[in-house]
């Protein structure tokens, strides 16, 4: 299986996770960055997130380019925002064309929302094989609990 992570986080929660996934099945791990930072304060943080997402933005990346085609497998990870995924990933999916990968889905949140984020992906890149999914809540708050069912989830992977 020739892997790889892409992620987005806006607070390590995300990054986290991304990173003992990649360690644990040995991919490639790529973070999506974004030319312009979110405000990372109090109220302001939730508005423009949230507005965000609600508007369907795209923001600009400043990631070199991925081949995608040098692997079969991508794991995708992202906080759950407004209910769906953080608005990086949507202008990954705009810039490449992700078909025919085994896809897995992993992300963070402060409570709920992470079915119906994952959902939204599913809908978003439909002609894939998603061969698993799983959520974390704030897995910074339990770093060595959330790291371990995190190895477990991604050894069935392999
Ligand atoms: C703009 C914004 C919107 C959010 N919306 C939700 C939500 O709808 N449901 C939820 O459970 N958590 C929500 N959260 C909380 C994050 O999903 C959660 O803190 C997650 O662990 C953050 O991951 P990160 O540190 O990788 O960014 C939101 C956070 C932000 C900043």
């Amino acid at each position: 299986m020739a892997a790889l992570v892409v992620y987005f986080s806006f607070e390590g929660n995300t990054k986290l996770i991304a990173k003992t996934i990649a360690e644990t099945v040995g991919a490639d791990l790529t973070e999506l960055k974004t030319s312009k930072e979110y405000p990372k304060q109090g109220f302001q943080k939730f508005f423009w997130g949230g507005k965000s997402v609600l508007f369907g933005e795209k923001p600009e990346l400043t990631n070199d380019p991925i081949d995608l085609s040098r692997y079969d497998t991508i794991i995708l990870g992202t906080p759950v925002w407004a209910g769906s995924f953080a608005p990086p990933l949507k202008t990954f999916f705009s810039k490449y064309q992700i078909t025919g990968k085994r896809i897995a889905l992993f992300a963070s949140h402060g409570g709920g929302g992470a079915k119906k984020c994952m959902a939204t992906i599913k809908a978003t890149i439909p002609n894939n094989d998603f061969i698993g999914e799983i959520d974390f809540q704030d897995p910074k708050k339990h770093p060595e609990e959330n790291a371990a069912k995190a190895v477990e989830w991604a050894q069935k992977l392999l």
